[in-house]
C-alpha cells in the first residue's frame, strides 16, 4: 500500500497533470466533458487550430489520448504561439523569467508598456502569463499599433507563477507542432483518420438576428463561411471533425448538413451583466460517431 504511494507521488511529481497557463476568454472548461463525449473513439494525429488555452489538447493528454508526433496547436495570436514555444523549448528559463513579476498595479502597467520585440522569447512569454493572469479577465486585446492594452484586474493573490502546471504544460508540448498560422493551413496538415476540433470566435448572438457582415472579435462571417468550407473539405478527406460555436441561426445554416448537438455552458465575459448566465452552444460532428458514453 505504501510503496503504491509513493510510486504514485513519485510519478505525478515527474509529469503531473497539465492544464491551460492562460484564462483564454471562450476557454473551454465548462464544457470539456461534452466535447469529450463527443470526440471520435479512435483517431491518429489531434489538431486545434484555434488554440487559444487550449482546454480539449490538455483534457485529451491527461487522459492519455494524444499518441503520434503529428499532433498540432495552432493560432494566429503570435504572442499566444511564442508562449507556447518557449515552455516547449525551455520551461526553466520561462519559470524563472516569470518569478521575476509580481501582482502590483503600478508594475503591472510599467511591465504592459515593455516593447515585447525587445525581449527574449522566454522573458516574451513570461510577460504574456503575467498581464493574463493580473489583468481584468484574462482578456486579449491589442489596439491599432498592436499594444497590449488591458487593465489590469482586481484579484485576491492570484497564482502568478505555477510552476507545476508548467511543467506539466512542458512535457505535453513534447513533440507537438505548434505553428502560428491560419486555420485556413488545417486542411494540408490534416490526414485520413486524424482528429480536428474547431474552436473558433464564435458568431455573435444577435437579438435582432440581423447578422453584420464583420465582427468586433475580428472573425467576420466571411471567416465563418470559409470555416465551414474547410470543415466540409476536411469530412471529405476522411478526418473526424468537432467544432463549438454559438447556437444561432447562421451557424444552423451552415453546418446542416451535419449533426447538430446542443449543449449548455455560462458565458464568462459580456459587457452587459443581464447578458451573462446560462446559454446555449452547439457542437458540430463530421465524418464520424461519437463515443458512445458508457
Ligand atoms: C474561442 S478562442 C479558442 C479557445 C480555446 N479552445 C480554449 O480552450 O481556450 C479562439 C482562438 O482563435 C484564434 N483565431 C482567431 N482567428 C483565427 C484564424 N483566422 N485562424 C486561426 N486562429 C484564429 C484566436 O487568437 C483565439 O485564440
Amino acid at each position: 500500500m505504501e510503496r503504491g504511494f509513493i510510486l504514485s507521488s513519485q510519478r505525478s511529481r515527474r509529469h503531473p497533470t497539465p492544464g491551460p497557463f492562460l484564462k483564454w476568454v471562450g476557454g473551454k472548461r465548462q464544457i470539456l466533458p461534452a466535447l469529450l463525449a463527443h470526440r471520435p473513439t479512435e483517431f491518429k494525429a489531434y489538431h486545434e487550430p484555434f488554440a487559444g488555452g487550449g482546454a480539449l489538447f490538455f483534457a485529451l493528454q491527461r487522459a492519455g489520448l494524444l499518441s503520434t508526433r503529428r499532433n498540432s496547436l495552432t493560432d494566429v495570436n503570435a504572442e499566444l504561439v511564442g508562449t507556447y514555444r518557449a515552455i516547449q523549448d525551455d520551461v526553466e528559463i520561462v519559470i524563472k523569467a516569470l518569478e521575476q513579476h509580481r501582482y502590483d498595479k503600478k508594475y503591472f502597467y510599467k511591465v504592459r508598456d515593455w516593447e515585447p520585440n525587445d525581449l527574449d522569447p522566454a522573458e516574451q512569454a513570461a510577460r504574456m502569463i503575467f498581464l493574463n493572469r493580473a489583468g481584468f479577465n484574462g482578456l486579449y486585446r491589442v489596439n491599432s499599433k498592436g499594444k497590449f492594452n488591458v487593465p489590469f484586474g482586481s484579484y485576491k493573490n492570484p497564482r502568478i507563477c505555477d510552476h507545476e502546471n508548467l511543467r506539466a504544460v512542458h512535457h505535453a508540448l513534447d513533440g507537438i507542432k505548434i505553428p502560428c498560422e491560419s486555420f485556413k493551413r488545417i486542411t494540408a496538415r490534416a490526414k485520413a483518420g486524424d482528429f480536428v476540433y474547431f474552436d473558433p470566435p464564435y458568431v455573435p448572438v444577435s437579438d435582432t438576428a440581423n447578422f453584420v457582415s464583420y465582427a468586433k472579435n475580428g472573425f467576420s462571417m466571411a471567416d465563418q463561411e470559409e470555416l465551414a468550407e474547410t470543415f466540409a473539405k476536411l469530412v471529405n478527406k476522411g478526418v473526424f471533425v468537432l467544432l463549438s460555436n454559438s447556437d444561432t441561426q447562421p451557424v444552423r445554416r451552415m453546418y446542416a448538413d451535419f449533426r447538430i448537438e446542443t449543449v449548455q455552458a455560462s458565458r464568462m465575459v459580456n459587457a452587459r451583466s443581464d447578458r451573462r448566465g446560462p446559454v446555449t452552444e452547439v457542437m458540430v460532428i463530421g465524418g464520424y460517431e461519437p463515443t458512445p458514453s458508457s
